[in-house]
């Protein structure tokens, strides 16, 4: 089949003419918290295996893995250390092929993660490349003799001094994460050839990350300072740098063109009006997750946790509402969660609300927008933040920078902590809640990050029995979703944009028509629509109001 057949259809088609990654949800994993089963303290591939029946369960057709290449593990795992092997953590390759297989059986593909902005300091590739000035890998990274006022996403100046050389390299997350040098044509073949790697292994599709920054300015200098530190985010300095799709175009050729795959890139802050140029035939990716509503909280790219502001609805429901609008004919990964962000019944809903109430609610909406549903482990069990008491117990690196920022800007101990309990990655990367069994079935050993301390109350063993669960509702939700032609491909319209208390939208085909309706309150509120029949809920019964967080769908 010629390549650009296996482009997105646009909303012209009917939902028969989808692609399969179209139809149904993917489910993202965080291999190292998910399932161990040598007693390490850290999930492997194995565990993944043993777990796909209920992976299945969910009507998964993917799951996105996060990186699972040796690493020293600095920004677990996104530090790679080598692009076309396994950690043995994780396991080997024979435990790859093998998953690649058993999903294989099961209709569900393996979709990797592509870290091609930065490798870790530990790749052979940067060792040659810092050992001198003239050796053959010396300009694989970004290398110079002044640096600029730049500040990594995750904390501290973006240059790090290396004695070798006597130079700076750049890095835009970690230190231990150098910056790739895209501009050298040896470096993009390198980077294709080991995604190609994967392809010839069977994967059936990529999540690329931190897309936005490959391309650097032609000018490297100071930029207008933005922090009070008299830094300015490395992030406004570098994102979406002109000139990057052609990189992102090239990639596309080498790579993605011609097989049968779906791809999805992350791109903080490509606006919703840009989308076509990224996304669909004209573009580069099938889907892109341009962080339009997830960082609602935060402004303007600045993901500086004691910066954010609180939610208002209509802010989160307009960011919702323009990427549906901008992909109306193209296609967009829908989600609430990943290993980046907090748990979204803390994240999205007031405190005081339901955990259980608001998991169903929010589940109605990933399953109710138009794009692929993507679930993140233990969203489906309706699983809440944890809370650690000191920064020590934190164990990841975003945490740290960010807790040493808000003493930097003047924030008590406690303050700060708020913030980092708030917003944590930690969050979402406790281990999986299988069982009430000792560390929730997680592991034998000592798992490396704590289990929730709600493990008994929440976990898949119970949830499986209880025909009410979240789990049971997203099993629901998905089978539905999955055979609705107006859910999958129908058109939507969001009403009372301006009402700060209820999310309410519409999907329609031909005379068919649906409405969701979600209560983001702890109160009641009007139900500004009458006559229609209740599809799925989150309560069993009607009322001709919405309760307490209660959200539904209505057929018309
Ligand atoms: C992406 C990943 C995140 C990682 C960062 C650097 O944002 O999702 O986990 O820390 O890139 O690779």
């Amino acid at each position: 089949m010629g390549a650009a057949a296996y482009f997105s259809p646009t909303i012209a088609f009917g939902a028969e003419n989808l692609r399969w990654w179209q139809k149904n949800p993917v489910y993202q994993i965080y291999p190292k918290s998910f399932l161990d089963t040598n007693g390490s303290g850290t999930g492997d591939l194995q565990g993944i295996i043993k777990k796909l029946d209920y992976i299945k369960s969910l009507g998964a057709c993917a799951i996105w893995l996060t990186p699972i290449y040796p690493s020293p593990m600095v920004d677990n795992g996104y530090d790679i250390a080598n692009y076309t092997d396994i950690d043995p953590r994780f396991g080997n390759m024979d435990d790859f092929d093998e998953l690649i297989a058993e999903s294989r059986k099961r209709g569900i593909k393996i979709v990797m993660d592509l870290v091609f902005n930065h490798s870790s300091d530990q790749h052979s590739w940067f060792l040659e490349s810092k050992s001198s000035k003239t050796n053959p890998k010396a300009d694989w990274y970004i290398w110079r003799d002044e640096k600029t006022n730049w500040r990594g996403i995750f904390g501290g100046s973006a240059w790090e001094f290396c004695e070798e050389r006597q130079q700076y390299y750049l890095h835009t997350f970690a230190k231990q994460q150098p910056d790739l040098n895209w501009e050298n044509p040896e470096v993009r073949k390198a980077l294709y050839d080991a995604a190609n790697f994967w392809l010839d292994k069977g994967v059936g599709g990529f999540r690329i990350d931190a897309i936005v920054y490959i391309k650097k300015p032609s000018k490297i200098a100071d930029g207008k300072p933005d922090m009070p530190d008299g830094m300015c985010s490395v992030h406004n300095m570098i994102a979406n740098t002109p000139g990057i799709l052609d990189f992102l175009h090239e990639f596309r050729r080498e790579v993605f063109d011609g097989h049968d795959i779906f791809t999805v890139g992350e791109a903080n802050s490509v606006k919703s009006e840009d989308l076509s140029k990224w996304v669909g035939k004209n573009g580069v990716f099938d889907m892109l997750f341009e962080f339009n509503h997830s960082n609602v909280m935060f402004n303007n790219g600045d993901e500086v946790w004691h910066h954010s502001k609180p939610i208002r609805l209509s802010e989160l429901k307009k960011a919702l509402s323009d990427s549906q609008k901008s992909t109306k004919n193209l296609w967009y990964p829908i989600y609430f969660e990943n290993h980046d962000k907090p748990r979204s019944v803390n994240n999205f809903f007031v405190s005081g609300t339901d955990k259980k109430l608001a998991a169903k609610a929010l589940a109605i909406v990933l399953f109710s927008l138009r794009g692929t549903p993507f679930i993140y482990q233990g969203e489906e069990i309706g699983l809440d933040n944890t809370k650690f008491d000191s920064i020590s117990d934190y164990d990841d690196i975003s945490s740290h920078g960010n807790y040493k920022l808000a003493r930097e800007e003047g924030l008590s101990d406690k303050e700060a902590m708020k913030f980092v309990q708030k917003f944590s990655r930690d969050n979402a990367r406790t281990p999986m809640q299988w069982n009430s069994e000792k560390n929730a079935g997680f592991t034998s050993g000592k798992a490396w990050l704590p289990v929730h301390s709600d493990f008994k109350a929440c976990n898949v063993e119970i949830e499986e029995k209880n025909p009410d669960s979240v789990l049971n509702f997203y099993r629901k939700l998905s089978k539905l979703r999955n055979s609705s032609e107006i859910l999958l491909n129908g058109e939507y319209e969001e009403l009372y944009p301006e009402n700060e208390e209820i999310y309410m939208f519409s999907r329609s085909l031909g005379e068919k028509k649906l409405i969701i309706t979600v209560n983001f309150t702890t109160h009641d509120v009007k139900l500004p629509i009458s006559g229609g029949k209740k599809v799925i809920g989150n309560y069993a019964d009607e009322k001709n109001y919405l309760r307490a967080t209660e959200a539904a769908i209505y057929e018309f």
